[in-house]
């Protein structure tokens, strides 16, 4: 499929599955490199990154624990700024090693204040493993450390990414077109 209808706009393929699972197996070798002797708890931020980092634990094979978390703070294809709390975090993470699992970085914004609200329950360290990241849309504080692609500041869906909730399944990445 290179081109695809979500609502009332066209998407174009992008980044094709074949690619996606390469360098999330490319990422998690890293990840497992870095931290060796080390326990992880990867917290997954819902919805978005459910697919990227179900690819991404796969390849990781050391123990783990994963734990899923939400925050709100999009509609459609722009930013309100607005980031509500961290909702579903059960378990302490405590002197725990956090690498927190997104599906993109674009402002920036949400992934600092998930940062700094996770730095308040004094965990032992944490990084940001982001599928995608926008360098130009971001205004943020902390680059992440681990990037799967680094995008122009394109509106994206697909592996996860939603453009009002459709779009998520799909295996590859999908693109907007400058026609709509
Ligand atoms: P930030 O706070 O601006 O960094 O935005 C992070 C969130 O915005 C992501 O977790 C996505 O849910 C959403 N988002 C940002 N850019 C896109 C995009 O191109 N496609 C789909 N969702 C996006």
């Amino acid at each position: 499929m290179n081109e695809i209808q979500l609502h009332d706009k066209h998407f174009e393929l992008f980044i094709s599955s074949e690619e996606i699972l390469t360098k999330v197996a490319a990422l998690a070798k890293k990840i497992e490199a870095d931290y060796e002797g080390k326990e992880i708890l990867f917290l997954s931020i819902l919805n978005g990154s459910f697919m990227f980092t179900s690819d991404l634990l796969k390849n990781i094979q050391k123990q783990l624990e994963v734990s899923f978390i939400k925050v709100s703070s999009y509609s459609g294809t722009s930013t309100t700024g607005r980031v509500d709390e961290l909702i579903g975090l059960a378990t302490s993470i405590k002197d725990k090693h956090i690498i927190v699992v997104e599906d993109i970085v674009d402002t920036g914004i949400t992934i600092d204040k998930v940062i700094t609200l996770l730095n308040a329950s004094n965990p032992a360290s944490i990084s940001v493993c982001t599928f995608l990241y926008k360098p130009s849309a971001f205004k943020g504080n902390s680059v992440p450390q681990y990037i799967g692609f680094e995008i122009p500041n394109k509106f994206v869906v697909g592996y996860g990414l939603d453009y009002n909730q459709l779009g998520r399944n799909l295996a590859a990445l999908y693109q907007l077109k400058e026609t709509n």
